[in-house]
This record gives structure tokens, C-alpha cells and sequence, in this order.
């Protein structure tokens, strides 16, 4: 069962506040990822005109399609929000994500996110409000619970509020990211529900999507932090998915994504992103012997062609 993705396991990048721009969703696409969404928006920011448009419903280059996920907890707001994305967006929306999951305590205390887990049935009248006018699928992305395990009667609240797929990162709110992800709850969740579900938390390879895939029963796979630096972890996982060969990047081609990386962003951002990049680049560098004094001289570079210099430089000292 795989409707409303693209594919049977489709494998999705998750949505982070601060990283999954139009460049790093591009890039992540570029290597196979089946669908990528967008960094969580405020549905009143959006109703309300403070939240640019432009800023966060912009789509790349190579970008047909896309997820947007809003945060919010007022159903008529949130069907407001939805309208306004999708006139934006037009085709390009494959659907709207609900963020009941976020941990944030500024997002929590105004009872968005997963504070919505200890409101299940206002997150199944927001479900159904939103269901109403929304032209693309909506699905949803919640944790384990609040301080608990209540994931799988939130489920049936959401799936029977209409949602059309589900998400789940099974850690508690008061986890937040400690801990391990507990895929004995999506297997439980995906036992509960007809509707299609994505399992997520602590993928790093192929071979960790495949076990979350087999153990949990789950349709696909949804990745977050392992992404960041290796955007060419979805060409892996589908590659494992699909049974296919992989060969991992050499440094000389892990480098020439940071490095396309640097491009993109100065190209569409301007020196601002290459003030947004200093929170990729050292990522691109993790793992990698002989790297501190690298990452001091991009910290340092005025510009994506610096930034090209250094890390081609950079190779005749540094090792994987
Ligand atoms: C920096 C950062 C920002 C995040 N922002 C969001 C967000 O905007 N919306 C959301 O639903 N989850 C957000 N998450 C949670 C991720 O989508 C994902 O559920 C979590 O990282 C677990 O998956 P992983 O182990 O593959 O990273 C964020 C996580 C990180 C690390």
C-alpha cells in the first residue's frame, strides 16, 4: 500500500527548520529521494502575512513537486493556511503535512506541534478541517507520544479524521532526540491503521532503512539527520531498497556536492546563504581525517568560489 507516494517504499527527506531549503531539497533530490518537504511553517504566520510566501513555498529548480508541512493548532486557521499554499503552489503540492511532532518548547507552548498529542481529539478536528479544503493528501507526522506510548490510538484518531498517510518518529516529546527510536511502535501503528505508513528516526544506511523497513512492516522510509553532509544517502537507500549495487562517494565526489552545495546557495541566496551554509559545511567534512583546519579557513570564505579553492586544496591533505 503505498498511495498517496510516489512509489512502492518511497524514501522522503524530513522536514528540519534551518536546513531543508530549495538548494539542500534539490540536492537530496538530485541523488533519488523520492519526495521532500519543506521546513515547518506557522499557519498563522501564513494567514497573517508575516511568513514570506516567497521565502518558504519557493520551488527549485528541479522541483515538481513538493511537501509542505505547517505547524499550527486552530482548524479554521490551519484550513486558511492550506488555501494558501495551494494557490501558491498550484500542481507543484503533492500534499500537506501536519506537524504534530515538533519537540521545540516555544512550539509546544502554544499547544502546536506535539503538544497536539496530548489534544488528540483537537488534532483529528484539525485533520478534518484541513481534509475539507485541501486538493493534495494530507498526511501527518507525530512521535511516540507525550511523556508516553499513546501512538497508536492517535493514529486511529488521525486516520479516521481523514488523514491519508502517517509519519511517524517513534521518540516521546520528553525524549525529544535521546534514546533510540522505537520501531516496535510503528510496527504497532502500521498493524492499527489501512492507511499508509512512514517510518522514521535513526536511518543512517541502506542496510538500517531496509531492517526499519522489514521490522516494522512499514511502506517507506523517511530520513532526516543522516541526510545532512550526504545528501547522496537516498542514491544508498534506494539502491538497498531496490537491490541494486552501490559504490559510496570518493572524498573528491563527497566534496564536489559541497561544493555544488556553496554554489547554489550563493546563486539564489546571496552572501546571506553562505551564512546558512556554515551549518552544512562542516557536515560535509564529518568522518574526514585532518579536516579542522579546513573548516576554520570556510568558515573564513568570502564566497562559494573561496569555498571551491579551499576544499580542492584541500584534497591533497585530507583523507576519508
Ligand atoms: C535540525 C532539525 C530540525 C527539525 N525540524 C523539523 C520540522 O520542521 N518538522 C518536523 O516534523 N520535524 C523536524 N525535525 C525532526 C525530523 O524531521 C525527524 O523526525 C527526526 O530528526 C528523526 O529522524 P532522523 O533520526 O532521521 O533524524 C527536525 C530535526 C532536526 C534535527
Amino acid at each position: 500500500m503505498t498511495e498517496p507516494y510516489p512509489c512502492e517504499h518511497p524514501v522522503l527527506l524530513a522536514p528540519m527548520a534551518g536546513y531543508t531549503d530549495v538548494v539542500f531539497r534539490a540536492l537530496c533530490t538530485s541523488f533519488g529521494c523520492d519526495l521532500t518537504f519543506t521546513e515547518m511553517i506557522s499557519a498563522k504566520g501564513l494567514t497573517f502575512g508575516n511568513v514570506k510566501t516567497g521565502e518558504y513555498l519557493s520551488l527549485g529548480e528541479d522541483e515538481t513537486s513538493i511537501g509542505v508541512q505547517l505547524f499550527g493548532h486552530e482548524p479554521d486557521l490551519m484550513a486558511d493556511a492550506v488555501k494558501i499554499v495551494s494557490d501558491r503552489l498550484g500542481p507543484h503540492l503533492f500534499c500537506i503535512d501536519l506537524n504534530m511532532g515538533c519537540p521545540a518548547q516555544k512550539i509546544v507552548s502554544n499547544g502546536d506541534g506535539s503538544a497536539l498529542m496530548r489534544t488528540p481529539m483537537l488534532a483529528g478536528q484539525i485533520t478534518e478541517a484541513v481534509k475539507k479544503v485541501s486538493p493534495v493528501p494530507v498526511t501527518v507526522k507525530f512521535r511516540k507520544g507525550w511523556d508516553d506510548d499513546t501512538c497508536v490510538s492517535f493514529a486511529k484518531i488521525l486516520e479516521d479524521s481523514g488523514a491519508d498517510a502517517l509519519c511517524l518518529h517513534p521518540r516521546t516529546r520528553m525524549q525529544q532526540y535521546r534514546g533510540t527510536a522505537d520501531r516496535a511502535a510503528i510496527g504497532a501503528v502500521k498493524a492499527a491503521v489501512r492507511i499508509p505508513v512512514i517510518g522514521n528516526g535513526d536511518i543512517t544506511d541502506g542496510e538500517s532503512a531496509l531492517s526499519m523497513l522489514k521490522e516494522t512492516g512499514c511502506d517507506g522510509v523517511m530520513i532526516g539527520r543522516a541526510a545532512l553532509g550526504q545528501p547522496w544517502i537516498f542514491r544508498e537507500v534506494k539502491a538497498a531498497i531496490e537491490g541494486k549495487p552501490y559504490a559510496a562517494p570518493v572524498l573528491s565526489d563527497r566534496l564536489a556536492v559541497a561544493i555544488r552545495h556553496a554554489e547554489r546557495i550563493e546563486a539564489l541566496k546571496g552572501p546571506h546563504g553562505l551564512v546558512e551554509l556554515r551549518k552544512h559545511l562542516p557536515r560535509y567534512l564529518h568522518g574526514i581525517r585532518g579536516s579542522s583546519a579546513l573548516r576554520t579557513r570556510l568558515n573564513e570564505a568570502k564566497n562559494a568560489a573561496e569555498i571551491r579553492e579551499f576544499l580542492l586544496d584541500s584534497l591533497k591533505n585530507i583523507t576519508i
